[in-house]
């Protein structure tokens, strides 16, 4: 609808490049441009060369979401941008073009929290999230599971990764099996052709006295990296998409037993899933199907808004918007470690106040934007 708010959003937390346009909960743009292929060669990402591509692609993907969306930059209310938690540098760039462009236009700025925007992404597939919202987020880079009471202010911590995050542990195991950087999408498709049940690998964590939201990955890692190792010593040809299904199955495994469970022990009856692995076909299934058994109802992005990109930092600002929290001030600076509790970044040593953006106005349109 015409009267909610028109919101940019800017994502430069990692490799991804990305700037989307959403219309209150309605997505409009979502330009990405990736430095994934530079980085393939290192085996992961380089925060160097990813700042420096951030950088190039700025402008350019700012100027294909205005295109993509039809609007132009005086529409929008606002700017939202990743502020944290991600590479210090490659966040910085994020921040630097967000800050130009609202001061430019006279806009209010938003920084939020990434993985505040993760989980707010669903509302632009499945509507507005209900309150609160029990969230799986397992990408490269996080493995958490979050209680939402209010996705602008209210990010609960009930669980996390104590060593790898999901991803982490597929690309490793895809680059022991040599398989290429990232490791998520290949582990995928052969685990398609291979026996979930050939290998019993270990479901870290899992046991009584564990805690149990927390993950961890990498005694999984190990003991599928010492499995291939034994064969490969003995001679024997490695059975890859037998290893890749069995991997997979004990990734999956954890994953939907402990976020059930927190949403049985919550009273939560529904569940997002986010992040680059929630675009695994084995996860979303096996989610699917346990959650059906508990009466709780599953809600997963398609693939391209479970990958960082900018549409999600849009929609978590255009509902800061929506519920009226004050906008950053020009202090806002990037925060590598942001905390999860943090979902909206007010800004830098004046914590809440409002910026008088009708004087910012005022230079924008007379002298730098015209
Ligand atoms: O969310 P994302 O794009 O970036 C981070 O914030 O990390 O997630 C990337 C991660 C990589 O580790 C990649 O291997 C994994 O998500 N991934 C997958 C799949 N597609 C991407 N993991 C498992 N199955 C997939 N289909
Ligand atoms: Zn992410």
């Amino acid at each position: 609808m015409a009267d909610e708010p028109l919101v940019l959003g800017i994502e430069t937390s990692c490799d991804e490049t990305g700037v989307g346009i959403v219309r209150g909960t309605t997505l409009l743009a979502d330009a990405i441009a990736s430095s994934v292929d530079e980085h393939a060669r290192f085996g992961g990402v380089v925060p160097e060369v990813a700042s420096r591509a951030h950088l190039e692609a700025m402008v350019p993907t700012i100027e294909r979401a205005l295109t993509e969306a039809g609007v132009t930059a005086r529409d929008l209310d606002g700017i939202a941008v990743t502020a944290g938690p991600g590479l210090a540098g490659a966040l910085l760039v994020g921040v630097s073009a967000a800050k130009a462009y609202a001061y430019a236009l006279g806009k209010p700025l938003y920084g939020v929290n990434h993985l505040a925007s993760h989980i707010c992404v669903d509302q632009l597939e499945h509507g507005p999230l209900p309150e609160p919202t029990m969230a799986l987020l397992v990408s490269g880079g996080h493995s958490s599971l979050l209680l939402a009471p209010d996705i602008t202010a209210d990010v609960r911590p009930m669980g996390a990764t104590i060593d790898d995050a999901a991803g982490e542990a597929f690309d490793k195991i895809a680059r022991v099996l040599d398989l290429g950087f990232p490791g998520g999408p290949v582990i995928d498709r052969l685990a398609r052709e291979g026996d979930p049940e050939a290998i019993a690998f270990p479901r870290g964590l899992t046991g009584p006295r564990d805690p149990a939201y927390d993950f961890s990955f990498s005694g999984l890692k190990t003991a599928v990296a010492r499995w291939i190792e034994a064969r490969r010593h003995a001679g024997e040809e490695v059975p890859v998409r037998d290893v890749a299904a069995s991997f997979q199955e004990a990734v999956a495994d954890v994953l939907t037993r402990k976020a059930v469970r927190a949403c049985q022990d919550e009273g939560v009856d529904h569940l997002m899933i986010g992040g680059g692995v929630a675009a695994n076909s084995r996860l979303r299934a096996m989610a699917a199907e346990r959650c059906e058994r508990a009466g709780i109802r599953l809600r997963v992005p398609r693939p391209k808004l479970c990958t960082d990109n900018g549409a999600m930092v849009a929609a978590l600002g255009a509902e800061m918007v929506a519920r009226n929290r004050p906008a950053s001030d020009w202090e806002l600076s990037a925060d590598s470690s942001l905390p999860v509790t943090d979902p909206h970044v007010p800004g830098g040593p004046h914590p809440g106040r409002v910026h008088d953006h009708d004087h910012v106005h005022e230079i924008s349109k007379d002298n730098l934007y015209s």
